[in-house]
């Protein structure tokens, strides 16, 4: 008999189980698959068994070879899976924290030239190393805080050298890195001045979206599809070129306005809508029909500080998958923290402890397309682990602002 390298017993184990197909949805959100003395035993990077302990000890996992880890009672979960960030830049935008406290609106700032094109200055002035030196860091906290794949887009750059230039450095922090990036190009994030909206979404269109094609440097096209930003009229268009080139597709929607973004997100067919503090019923109704997960960033509302959350319940009764991401960005929400989404999850959209952590494991993998690895903890997965001192489900979003997370295992490995 084979022998498991590593058996975590005698924990709460969350396993998240029978999701892997399609994203949970509606009442199946609550269902997380919680086993009360419960333990895993994993062989080189994935999961060999999941059971009580008496069940995983019966099928002979145990070996001499292998090491036991006594969870003593405490919440086993999948790694989580952060499906929204913008990690990948140079800089950091705490000189913009007056003027939001003096009332400046997000979108104004931006209309300055500061927000996204402050960024965009600071990121296309450093040197690759400089950006993957302060992106290592980030990712770092994030690890510690239990998050084992994440997504990243690119948009601080706005040239097509510099567009290419960011998803060539996620390459390689994902090629050297613990967690799994999965890359996002993200070239209408902003209008770089000089350019007319048109102009821009042209060369994105005919000279952006083909390049990254042929190097095969992105999974998924995201655009800004905001007022004042891209309008639903270029975002389609650049959605749709996207598409053709080879992406899948994900939609910055109803952020800050209510502008058509849900709905547009179901027609051009994107595997998810992001945001959506302000989509309107016929767009909830819509990504329903069409099988949109909705990815929302309640971090960002906190930050935003205008109170506005998304509509989650509206959404969940409606039938719309729902993912947690954190956003991570130097602007809207400069946090790294899945663990403290999971609290404003709940105290701000209202869901239950169960539904948030669906949220930020099985839907967000489904979100990147990667729930038949990661997301939940089941034979043949990968064994992205983690283990939280914390006694039960209900404590995790409770008890927020310090790290819960104790240890985190990925690919089978203690990191
Ligand atoms: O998701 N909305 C556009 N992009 C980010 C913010 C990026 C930034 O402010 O640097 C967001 O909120
Ligand atoms: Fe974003």
């Amino acid at each position: 008999m084979v022998q498991a390298d590593l058996l975590i017993h005698s924990g709460t184990v969350v396993t998240l189980a029978g999701h892997s197909a399609q994203p949970a949805r509606g009442q199946a959100m609550s269902s997380v698959g919680l086993i009360k003395d419960g333990a895993l035993a994993v062989r080189g990077d994935s999961i060999v068994a999941v059971g009580t302990g008496a069940e995983v000890r019966a099928a002979g996992w145990l070996g001499r070879e292998t090491r036991e880890i006594n969870a003593g009672g405490k919440l086993v979960l999948p790694g989580f899976v952060d499906p929204h960030t913008h990690v990948l830049y140079a800089g950091s935008r705490e000189n913009e924290l007056a003027m939001k406290l003096a009332g400046v609106s997000y979108l104004d700032i931006l209309k300055q030239g500061g927000g996204i094109l402050a960024t965009v200055r600071s990121t296309t002035q450093a040197t690759d190393e400089e950006i993957k030196a302060q992106t290592r860091k980030r990712l770092a906290r994030m690890l510690s805080q239990g998050t084992t794949t994440l997504e990243i887009k690119s948009g601080y750059g706005l040239t097509v050298a510099e567009e290419l230039r960011a998803l060539h450095l996620i390459r390689e922090l994902d090629e050297e890195g613990v967690q799994d990036l999965v890359p996002t190009f993200m070239g209408a994030h902003a209008v770089p001045p000089g350019w007319s909206e048109e102009e821009y979404t042209t060369l994105i269109a005919e000279e952006m979206l083909p390049q990254v094609a042929r190097e095969s440097l992105a999974e998924y096209c995201d655009v800004f599809c905001e007022k004042g930003v891209f309008s639903p009229e270029s975002s389609a268009k650049i959605l749709r070129k996207a598409r053709e080139v080879g992406l899948k597709l994900k939609l910055h929607a109803d952020e800050l306005e209510s502008s058509g973004g849900a709905e547009l997100a179901a027609r051009v067919g994107a595997v998810s809508a992001e945001h959506l503090l302000r989509a309107s019923d016929a767009g909830i109704r819509a990504l329903a029909a069409e099988n949109v997960i909705a990815v929302l960033l309640p971090a960002t509302s906190f930050n935003l500080a205008q109170n506005v959350y998304a509509r989650a319940k509206t959404m969940l009764a409606a039938g719309v998958p729902l993912a947690l991401a954190t956003d991570s960005n130097p602007g809207s929400s400069p946090t790294e923290s899945m663990p403290f989404v999971l609290t404003l999850a709940c105290l701000y959209l209202k869901l239950s402890p169960e539904e948030a952590l669906t949220a930020a494991t099985i839907n967000a993998a489904h979100a990147l397309g990667c729930a038949a690895l990661v997301g939940s903890l089941e034979v043949g997965k990968r064994a992205d682990i983690l283990i939280l001192d914390v006694p039960n489900l209900n404590y995790l979003p409770y008890h927020f602002g310090s790290n819960p997370v104790e240890t985190v295992i990925k690919r089978g490995r203690i990191v």
